[in-house]
């Protein structure tokens, strides 16, 4: 079976080394396994939610972009698209909007922090609906493509799991006992967390301690290098390659091999300006083709922006048909002649039809209803009455009431709860 991959990177700033190790080098491997169908994208949308600067935005998806391309992702082999092109993505959120719980979204760990930061003034000061809608707009780019992994940062496990909820509400709601959506699972790469920036946190836009993966070009991955923060020994002590960032840095741009020597340098005492240059020259010898590629995309983004539209044409054909099913599954159907309807046979999956009640006598001579699904599965068994009659009230109050009326009713239920009550609250669309 194809594992179907799928990840964004949000479109703020300019890349740099923690994204390219963390997120952009381990998808393209992926991407390039043959039994990985991969969707790679801009979530430009998202970067509204932090940034109302129209230059930047646009600054920022283009430099994204190439270097994704730069980075060796084959558009032939990848569904490369920006989020934006896409207006089935929105369109798709609405629907998870309405079955989204709001206690769900207070819950999100990004907006949790933005309101911790407002502490002592109005809790939601300078946050805006983008902010607290986020992980719903993801989820909607997660569930568009149904997509089995989704590669993330640990931060961002947490959506992940949202998604998967609203996933699960959805089906359940409206998959007459199909999955709709496929759940995703979180995956979480050690490598991805573990880059560490100039100053051994975490490498992080937040923390101002990146370095830059083309910005600047040569020069600035230099200038970056020469900021790492390192102890105070001097050339000839020898220095602990355990706990120094230098060597984590190292480590995500070398071989086995050259991990044991440099660390056995260290030991022996090899000068910090040394292995900064060691360390630069590992890093230079893995980015300098990809950075001449980058140049030359963004000296031509017409090329980039060709390759784009074929990206969301192919997304387009998955979302098109996908999103039409659930919008019938919700109940944004055609009009059609009644007759017709009840003519068209088989159904649609989202206009399946209802389960049936069956009442019957058994050979004790008592009276009993069932109610039964789709290919005669059994959903729910009456007990036993004395009169005909009495079986034939519950049925009409079942009809009547839906999954209300399960309470005090004499029955039980031969699938799971959800189902039945899904199932019974169909009646009370049509009777
Ligand atoms: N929120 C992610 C980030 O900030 C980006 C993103 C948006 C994303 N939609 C996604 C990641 C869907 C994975 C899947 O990094």
């Amino acid at each position: 079976m194809t594992v179907r991959v799928l990840t964004g990177i949000t479109t703020t700033g300019t890349p740099h080394l923690g994204n390219y190790v963390g997120a952009i080098r381990p998808a393209i491997a992926a991407s390039r396994r043959s039994d990985v169908e991969s969707f790679l994208f801009m979530a430009d949308y998202h970067a509204l939610v932090k940034c109302d600067d129209p230059a930047r935005v646009e600054e920022s998806r283009l430099a994204l972009a190439a270097t994704w391309l730069a980075a060796g992702l084959d558009p032939e082999r990848v569904v490369f698209y920006r989020q934006s092109d896409i207006p089935e993505i929105p369109e798709l959120n609405w629907l998870l909007t309405c079955v989204t719980p709001k206690g769900m979204m207070n819950r999100a760990h990004a907006y949790k922090a933005a309101v911790d930061a407002n502490a002592g003034g109005e809790p939601d000061d300078g946050i805006n609906m983008g902010l607290f809608c986020y992980p719903m707009l993801m989820a909607a780019d997660i569930l568009m493509f149904n997509a089995h992994q989704v590669p993330v940062g640990k931060d961002q496990v947490q959506h992940i799991e949202m998604a998967r909820d609203i996933a699960q509400r959805f089906n359940h709601l409206f998959g007459r006992g199909q999955a709709l959506f496929t759940l995703p699972d979180a995956v979480t790469d050690a490598q991805m967390q573990l880059l560490p920036g100039l100053d051994g946190r975490k490498m992080s836009k937040s923390y101002d301690n990146t370095i830059p993966l083309f910005e600047g070009g040569a020069k600035g991955l230099a200038s970056a290098i020469a900021r790492v923060v390192t102890d105070s020994k001097l050339p000839g002590e020898p220095k602990d390659p355990d706990t120094s960032h230098l060597v984590t840095l190292f480590d995500a741009f070398a071989t086995p091999q050259e991990r044991a020597a440099f660390r056995a340098e260290l030991r022996a005492g090899l000068a910090w300006g040394e292995a900064k240059k060691r360390l630069h020259d590992a890093i230079e010898r893995e980015l300098a083709p990809m950075r001449a590629k980058y140049e030359a995309f963004m000296a031509r983004p017409e090329l980039i922006e060709e390759q784009l539209l074929i990206g969301a044409r192919k997304a387009r054909a998955i979302a098109g048909p996908f999103l039409q099913a659930l919008r019938e599954a919700v109940g944004l159907r055609r009009f059609q002649a009644r007759a017709a309807t009840a003519a068209a046979a088989p159904r649609a999956a989202g206009t399946a039809a209802l389960a049936t009640f069956k009442q019957y006598r058994e050979a004790d001579g008592q009276f009993y209803f069932k109610l039964v699904g789709a290919g005669d599965t059994l959903l729910l068994q009456s007990a036993a009455f004395a009169q005909g009659r009495d079986a034939g009230a519950w049925v009409g109050r079942f009809r009547k009431e839906g999954a209300a009326a399960l309470a005090g009713a004499p029955v039980t239920l031969a699938a799971d709860e959800a189902t039945v009550r899904t199932e019974l609250d169909r009646f009370l669309e049509v009777e």
